[in-house]
């Protein structure tokens, strides 16, 4: 199935009409992508290996992102982890705009212009050695307004869903509804990943997405492993007819029923449910009742 097929919601037509898709991954990884998930082709400029020069600004703009997207949650992303863990072994997928394409206020939270003299006219200055310093003319840089950073595992198919970012948290009037949807979506698909593996916070707004693409088995629901110890990993096996419904207008979640609700700033419930998993028990999440505080509609897995 290729989006271009479908009737694909008026959200998720905005992106792909106004954005570009993108990709980087170390050049040996391509043929083992699909470059054209869903039929959506990310354009060969657009495919990008971090060990290029070229890739400078689309990395500069992932940490800015990452800055702004996981700075207040105290996760950012060193250059190192992103370069050894997800540029060069696995990939990141997202979409982007020319610098141009955005207002000067997203331009200043990507320090786009940071080191032009005249953003109309002028190409960038080169200046040997700087991270910001660049060959493209300013206006015409690739942004990077979202990425899914994933992890290949050992096991077949199976890939770590590493950072999720997208740009709406500083877009304004210009966001685009369903941005990070779309962007893990095709992600996984760019990847062919059949099983995606994860780590969240129980408090994380990001749950909806998650759960949007699927539901998640619970691996551990308290992980000291883990910067914040109330994180919880899980597995979501990849359903391509799922994938393909989402996409369409009116689209709605299955109807499942919990047995169990959650208060997801519950440390005793928490724990509780970890020694369970522990010692055996399968438990989904299913979905999260947003309020103060959420809660989380689990299930118990046969
Ligand atoms: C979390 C984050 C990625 C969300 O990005 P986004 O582009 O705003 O996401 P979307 O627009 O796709 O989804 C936003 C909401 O619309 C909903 N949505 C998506 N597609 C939809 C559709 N077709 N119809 C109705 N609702 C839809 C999503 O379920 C989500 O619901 P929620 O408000 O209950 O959470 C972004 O805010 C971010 O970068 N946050 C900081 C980093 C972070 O926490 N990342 C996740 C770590 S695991």
């Amino acid at each position: 199935m290729t989006i271009a097929a479908k009737d694909v919601a008026a959200r998720y037509r905005k992106i792909l009409d106004t954005c570009t898709p993108y990709v980087i991954s170390y050049t040996a990884n391509w043929p083992y992508l699909d470059m054209a998930p869903m039929g959506v082709e990310i354009p060969v400029e657009r495919r990008y290996t971090a060990t290029s020069l070229e890739s400078r600004d689309v990395v500069n703009g992932l940490h800015h992102l990452d800055s702004f997207a996981f700075g207040p949650q105290e996760m950012l992303m060193p250059r190192w982890v992103l370069f050894d863990c997800g540029e060069f072994p696995g990939m990141v997928f997202g979409f982007g705009k020319r610098a141009s394409e955005l207002s000067p206020e997203v331009r200043v939270r990507y320090h786009v212009g940071d080191d032009d003299l005249d953003w109309d006219s002028r190409a960038t200055r080169h200046r040997a050695g700087s991270k910001r310093a660049s060959s493209v003319p300013t206006r015409d840089r690739f942004v990077p307004l979202s990425m899914w950073v994933a992890i290949p595992c050992v096991e077949p198919g199976a890939w770590f869903g590493h950072n999720l970012s997208s740009a709406n948290l500083v877009l304004g009037d210009d966001a685009l509804p369903g941005l990070g949807t779309l962007t893990k979506l095709l992600g996984m698909k760019c990847a062919k990943v059949r099983k995606q593996y994860g780590a969240t916070q129980w408090d994380s707004t990001s749950l909806s997405i998650h759960l949007t693409l699927g539901e998640l088995e619970l691996l551990s629901a308290y992980t000291p492993a883990h910067t914040h110890e109330e994180t919880f990993s899980y597995l979501l096996e990849v359903d391509d007819a799922r994938l393909e419904a989402i996409l369409s207008e009116g689209w709605q979640k299955p109807a499942l029923d919990h047995d169990r609700l959650m208060n997801a700033e519950d440390s005793d419930a928490i724990r509780a449910l970890h020694r369970e998993l522990e010692a055996g028990a399968r438990h989904q999440l299913i979905d999260v009742i947003r309020g103060e505080p959420n809660q989380m509609r689990l299930r118990k897995i046969p």
